[in-house]
């Protein structure tokens, strides 16, 4: 997780003002990511030295400092040429502390200085060998030791430029890392390198960019490395474990992205996500594993040490379609507000361009081509984490309906712990909102290794599990910058029914099935808009609720997953004990848990699973439960046995799950509102879990 930003201009005056404004908010738009500590690298106002600023807490502290010391930063003074690099943490190795907040640095001369996100598996080798060499730490983080190892390499070879020294660093290190990097030593140049974690390069110039394409700059065959450096983490050879001095001689200077005359002019944004740059430019190239982009007198170039058979030779510069508007809040207090809200639209997105209810057909241009290879396959696996797992246990029973296939749900850590059998002929499906969780794509490459179609369902354009899968639904839900994930699961829900409607069309015996979903999908804004109508309605139960300890929620069959969901999103919120329970289990133990005090709120539709439902209502009456009643608008029989009642509209049972997990997520907002929590943060939490 953490959220890094880093900025430098070329040739394009600006303030000192503009360019921490630049950092504080790029940081502001990542804090999703993380928001223990915060931090920034600068050059010192007389330009000679690096000043870093950290924070405890969030991104507000850090501005609020940086503002206190306007004129020791020399607000306005104009910088022609400024290299600035952030940071907003979530913490990993070492407390929340100003100690552990990055950037961490080589020494107290800020030679190195440098922001991470990932966890380094194997700083504890490094850290001795660093300290045996006289190395001091300052800080408990993994992190520090990347910069002390690079202050150490350049020490043995202090022409290297800086790129070379971050290239051999690089190799030194196991785990996962996306890093920017400044130097006192390399004014006006960065360095940024990746792997496993994400990391994008924006590129803004005057003018439009001459040119679509960065070719990559290898090294030479490793085999013929000379050793440069010492640390042997494994015992090998020096020669075996720094390959990095294999990067001399490097193909002609002449491949680099130089920009046209009058791109001349550039601006660099490094970031963790487009939504840190995209009020900058929407020009970005996303880094692969092991790439290192260098920027040298306003020139980037990208290198890797070796080059794979099938490695392109060069990175895309993309254009991402994000609006502005779509990462600001609006009118509403808090983003996931604003995205609950924003279902009813986001669905449709989902819908949009694929279904189409003239002609009762669906098209995924994504896994068209693979269609036929997925209905000749042995089983499918839909493999996520959280809320994610969450869209896969709603939507099971519905794929192995309509694809008469085993379907697996499995969440991805569970699965990488057990070793699961997977095969060739294996369809495996990986929702992930951020495309990045690392549970996830360890799974994916995982399945990938074993000879598995890989299936990404994500939201996030570029994101490695979107890069590294065969083929894959973009969910389309737009950013979601809330924490808590709400229209993501609406659009992952939509994206696996429209797969398996694809998987279905030619059954005949499931036609009239068939046209009742498409009723569905079609009617689904419509009725999103009436169930967000509850909101005043849930906002009241909410101030019954919100000083219990405990709340549970009960289903079963389609609506299991939305009693999951829910209890989700009211501990990740509220920090209260929820739990969602299969009713069809409550006598086998969580019917102890219910009493005249102890809120249950149960979810009860005319689904085939109605009459069961109902057993288990009286069930919690019996025991002198009140149980708070999610059901279907009108269905006066049932709202007989509740205390209180929330009304949905009626809609086929296999998408009334995406209906009645909207008051809960409400429920969870209101809860949260009133007991003072950070909505859009809460504690221990971050966004993009790019770690195992
Ligand atoms: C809960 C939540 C998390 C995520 C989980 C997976 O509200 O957001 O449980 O669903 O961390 O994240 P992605 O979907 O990005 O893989």
């Amino acid at each position: 997780m953490c959220g890094i930003f880093a900025y430098l201009n070329h040739l394009t005056p600006k303030t000192r003002k503009e360019v921490l404004d630049f950092l504080v908010n790029g940081l502001k738009r990542l804090e999703y990511r993380g928001y223990d500590s915060a931090g920034i690298a600068v050059d010192s106002a007389d330009g000679r030295n690096v000043s870093i600023i950290k924070k405890n807490g969030k991104v507000q502290a850090l501005q609020d400092e940086i503002y206190s010391r306007e004129a020791d930063l020399a607000f306005e003074a104009t910088a022609d040429c400024h290299v600035g690099i952030a940071h907003t943490r979530w913490a990993t190795h070492g407390t929340p502390s100003e100690r552990n907040a990055h950037p961490q640095r080589s020494d107290d001369d800020n030679t190195f200085c440098l922001v991470h996100n990932g966890i380094i598996t194997n700083y504890k080798d490094i850290k001795l060998f660093l300290t045996k060499k006289g190395h001091t730490f300052e800080s408990e983080t993994d992190t520090e030791i990347i910069a002390k190892l690079m202050m150490h390499i350049y020490k043995k070879n202090p022409n290297d430029t800086f790129q070379e020294i971050v290239e051999q660093c690089i190799q030194q290190l196991e785990g996962a890392f996306a890093l920017c990097i400044k130097s006192k030593l390399f004014p006006g140049e960065c360095v940024a390198t990746r792997r496993g974690s994400p990391l994008l390069v924006a590129i803004k110039t005057k003018t439009r960019l001459a040119t679509d394409h960065i070719p990559i700059l290898y090294g030479k065959d490793p085999a013929e490395a000379k050793a440069k450096t010492d640390f042997r983490p494994h015992g090998g050879t020096a020669a075996e474990t720094l390959t990095a001095a294999s990067l001399m001689p490097r193909t002609p200077s002449t491949a680099e992205f130089q920009p046209m005359e009058e791109d001349k002019q550039v601006e660099y944004f490094f970031a963790s996500d487009a939504s840190a740059v995209i009020e900058h430019t929407n020009r970005v190239i996303f880094l692969e594993d092991d790439d290192v982009a260098a920027v040298k007198d306003g020139t980037l170039s990208i290198h890797r040490i070796r080059r794979n058979m099938d490695d392109p030779h060069a990175r895309e510069i993309t254009t991402i379609k994000m609006e502005i508007q779509q990462i600001m809040k609006g009118n509403y207090s808090f983003f996931m507000q604003k995205e609950i809200f924003e279902q009813p639209e986001s669905v449709v997105n989902t819908m949009r361009g694929r279904v189409n209810f003239d002609t009762q057909s669906i098209v995924l241009g994504g896994i068209k081509e693979y269609i036929p290879e997925i209905k000749r396959c042995r089983r499918l696996m839909l493999i996520a984490c959280g809320t994610s797992y969450h869209s896969a246990v709603a939507t099971r029973q519905l794929l192995e309906e309509l694809t008469e296939l085993p379907v697996m749900v499995e969440l991805a850590s569970d699965f990488l712990d057990r070793n699961t059998p997977v095969f060739r002929d294996d369809v495996c499906f990986f929702i992930s909102q951020s495309g990045e969780t690392a549970d996830t794509l360890m799974a994916l490459r995982y399945c990938k290794n074993r000879g598995a179609l890989i299936v990404g369902v994500t939201n996030t354009v570029g994101s490695s599990i979107c890069r590294e899968s065969h083929c894959g639904v973009h969910i389309n839900a737009g950013p979601e910058i809330g924490v808590a994930s709400t229209k993501a699961y609406t659009s992952q829900f939509i994206s696996l029914v429209m797969f398996g409607m694809v998987m279905s069309e030619d059954r005949i015996s499931l036609q009239q099935r068939r046209r009742d979903i498409m009723k569905g999908l079609q009617q689904l804004e419509e009725q999103i808009k009436e169930v967000l109508k509850l909101d005043s309605k849930v906002q009241e139960l909410a101030k019954d609720l919100y000083q219990n300890k405990s709340l549970l929620i009960m289903g079963r069959g389609y609506n299991f997953a939305t009693c999951m969901e829910g209890a989700l999103k009211v501990k990740e919120l509220t920090y209260m004990h929820s739990e969602g329970i299969m009713a069809g289990e409550l006598k086998h133990g969580p019917l102890a848990l219910v009493d005249e005090t102890m809120p249950v709120i149960m979810i009860v539709m005319r689904d085939p699973v109605y009459t069961k439902c109902m057993n288990a209502l009286q069930q919690v009456t019996a025991r002198q439960g009140q149980p708070i009643l999610i059901c279907e608008k009108g269905d006066k029989d049932t709202q007989e046995f509740a205390s209180r009642v929330l009304e949905v509209p009626h809609t086929v049972d296999c998408l009334q799950g995406i209906l009645t997990v909207i008051p809960l997520q409400l429920l969870s907002y209101h809860i949260a509102v009133l007991k003072g929590c950070n909505v859009d943060c809460p504690r221990n939490l971050a966004k993009s879990v790019t770690v195992e």
